[in-house]
């Protein structure tokens, strides 16, 4: 395509020959000079977008968020709640952020918006004594069927109503604070909680 910038001239010829290879000395055409210039600023806006700044969203992050709901909906499909799938939705994302959210809008009234427990309410949950049973599933049950004390009902009322589904969830969320095979069984009097003021 000729350039109109050269359209009536003669192509001048540059005085070099290499190899019996001779060089016009022509300006470039417009449309090419554009798209040069155009794909430099199209790469600078991107890695602007992309790499220096957050702007787009990483598709690392999103990738990841999709893998966590996939497995979320997997795990909660799971007929048998064992140690193990709880251990696993402990370390699922969603399911995690779908546990804090039961905490915080039923739990923390008795053991506390930090977890660390009541005196006289609930006792703290984050740390990695427990009076009732230190497996996955000894939590869920305690959660799901409630606690009695000498014959009695503490105030560890029966959360049943939650449905597995969302107490599969909490006790992820409180698993989520925990490492495997560290969690102790200590006796009810030396609960940290109930020692607090
Ligand atoms: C009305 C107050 C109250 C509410 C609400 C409550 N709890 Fe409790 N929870 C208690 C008490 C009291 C105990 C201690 C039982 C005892 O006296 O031995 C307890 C004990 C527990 C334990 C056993 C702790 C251990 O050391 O073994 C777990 C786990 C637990 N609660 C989880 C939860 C979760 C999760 C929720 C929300 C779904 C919840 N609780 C809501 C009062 C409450």
């Amino acid at each position: 395509m000729p350039d109109d910038d050269n359209l009536g001239e003669k192509p001048v010829i540059m005085p070099h020959t290499y190899d019996g290879i001779q060089e016009y000395d022509q300006s470039l055409p417009n449309w090419w000079l554009f798209t040069l210039f155009a794909s430099i600023a199209f790469a600078f806006l991107y890695w602007l977008a992309n790499f220096a700044t957050d702007t787009t969203p990483d598709d690392r992050v999103a990738v990841n968020a999709e893998m966590d709901a996939l497995e979320a909906r997997q795990l909660a499909a799971v007929k048998n709640l064992d140690d193990a799938t709880l251990w696993k939705m402990s370390r699922n994302a969603k399911t995690v952020a779908e546990g804090q959210a039961v905490y915080n809008s039923l739990c923390f009234t008795c053991h506390g918006p930090t977890m660390a427990g009541m005196k006289g309410l609930g006792f703290r949950l984050n740390d990695e004594f427990w009076v009732h049973g230190n497996t996955p599933t000894a939590i869920f049950n305690n959660i799901s069927e409630g606690i009695m004390f000498e014959g009695k009902p503490t105030g560890m009322a029966s959360q049943k109503v939650l449905g597995t589904g969302r107490i599969a969830a909490v006790t992820a969320f409180l698993l989520s604070m925990q490492k495997e095979g560290a969690m102790k069984v200590i006796p009810r009097k030396d609960e940290p909680s109930q020692l607090a003021p």
